[in-house]
């Protein structure tokens, strides 16, 4: 059932705003927000705003400054632990205002890991001598596929192969690290596992310092089995240099690099939305996701009962800064693990909403307890914790997938029958404790 706007928004002044800030004595992350894309590629999750020149030019010169004066005395006081520029597209911003922007922000260029989303048709020599001197530490480029095929069909503007080189060559002049995004099964057809293991290929030969790939979140449930496999095969016989989470080091060490069953996956496999592979010769830091932590926060569908403790546990704070007619997705703050608000702008002017759906935590707290009881789940079992909150139009829906609600699914088929029946204990044994659960609170 959805809620109405005014059941899970409260409108808070930015004096509040500000107090509660203080009140925060954590290190903060902060994410300052691009709204505009050339254009709107149907896969997109986050749904940029379709660009407009004067849009742009009031974004950029009048309302995300008058924002950055709003939280000068919170962005000068606080340990910033991250930076990141995220969108829409950050690297359609042009060298003037790109400049203008980072030196608007107290101390900017001393404090934090920074990072910045680029686009592999947005982009400059000039844009990245700016990024080089400010001290940024990461870009993520945003491939998808090279598939230049699949891209049109997505209404993305494309980029070619010697594009991404290039960028990538010039990235690492600078000694910035390169990270790519990649997103499988963009088609819906069986075409898609071969296109996406030529896209590890050509990625693996531009030797970025990372690689994410992401199942197309629309098809997620559909391919998440077929994308461990594609991504894990090719990956492992691939390029030896390549390391993903702990799994893959274990699989080698064991010697296990053809297999692919049940008894890893379900110990090791943590979140199988995304997976992230990276460079060997990379810090330890780096691959316990201290650096991309942040982003990992931010928006994760949750699959195990780690994550789900981590969580419910501590949230990091973040600031997340500037926004503009997005009815998907409205930037967001967390000040803590029970304190959330968003920004909302359609008129060039700020309106700040605390979230009020304080249960949640709880809720998910309940759900831990059971899980705990029951022990991990096997394979083939998720949990998926989303929240659905209408825009203020009362129409549209747009989705946080951390927060809120939780759905438990399974999926029989890809399991033999021995599987199917562990899943089925599972399920029974889970549906029990929660019946007692609510009997009893
Ligand atoms: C919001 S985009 C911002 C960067 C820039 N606009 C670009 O497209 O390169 C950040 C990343 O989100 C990922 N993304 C967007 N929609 C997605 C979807 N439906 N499923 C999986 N990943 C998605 C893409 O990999 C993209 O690189
Ligand atoms: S993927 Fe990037 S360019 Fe495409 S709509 Fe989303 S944010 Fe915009």
């Amino acid at each position: 059932m959805t809620k109405k706007f005014s059941e899970i928004y409260r409108e808070i002044s930015f004096e509040e705003i500000e107090e509660k800030w203080e009140n925060v004595n954590k290190p903060i992350n902060v994410y300052i927000h691009s709204p505009f894309c050339k254009s709107i590629c149907k896969f997109c999750y986050y749904k940029g705003t379709l660009f407009n020149q004067q849009e742009y030019e009031r974004y950029y010169d009048k309302y995300l400054p008058k924002l950055i004066e709003m939280y000068k005395d919170i962005l000068e006081k606080k340990e910033i632990k991250t930076w990141f520029f995220g969108g829409g597209t950050p690297s359609l911003l042009d060298t003037q205002r790109l400049e203008k922007l980072f030196s608007s922000l107290p101390n900017f260029k001393q404090r934090g890991e920074k990072t910045f989303e680029l686009h592999p048709a947005f982009w400059s020599m000039e844009q990245l001598d700016i990024l080089k001197k400010y001290n940024f530490d990461n870009v993520i480029i945003g491939i998808q596929t090279f598939d230049q095929e699949t891209l049109k069909n997505q209404n993305r503007i494309p980029a070619t192969f010697e594009e991404i080189k290039k960028i990538t060559e010039e990235l690492k002049k600078r000694n910035i690290r390169v990270s790519y995004d990649i997103i499988g099964f963009l088609n819906d057809k069986e075409d898609d596992r071969k296109i996406l293991r030529s896209d590890l290929e050509l990625a693996y030969e531009l030797n970025p310092d990372e690689i994410t790939v992401q199942t197309h979140y629309d098809y997620k449930e559909k391919y998440d089995e077929f994308l461990i496999q594609d991504v894990l095969t090719s990956s492992l016989y691939l390029s030896g240099e390549y390391l993903s989470l702990s799994e893959i080091l274990k699989i080698k060490s064991e010697g296990q690099i053809n297999k692919f069953d049940s008894n890893f996956l379900k110990e090791e496999f943590k979140s199988l939305k995304t997976m992230r592979f990276f460079k060997e010769e990379l810090s330890k830091k780096m691959q316990n996701f201290e650096i991309f932590k942040f982003i990992k926060g931010m928006d994760e569908v949750l699959t195990s009962e780690n994550d789900l403790l981590s969580m419910a546990g501590h949230v990091d704070p973040v600031l997340g800064i500037g926004s503009y007619k997005n009815k998907l997705k409205n930037t967001f703050s967390n000040l803590n693990s029970n304190e959330h608000y968003v920004e909302i702008n359609y008129d060039n002017n700020p309106k700040f909403y605390m979230v009020l759906e304080h249960d949640f935590f709880r809720e998910m707290q309940k759900l831990l307890e059971i899980i705990k009881k029951v022990g991990p789940p096997p394979r083939g079992v998720k949990f998926n914790f989303e929240n659905q909150i209408p825009t203020k139009d009362g129409n549209t829906i747009y989705q946080r997938p951390f927060l809120i609600k939780y759905n438990i699914f399974y999926d029989y088929l890809f399991y033999d029958e021995n599987h199917k029946k562990e899943i089925q204990e599972y399920m029974n044994k889970l549906s029990q404790e929660i019946e007692i659960y609510s009997n009893n609170h």
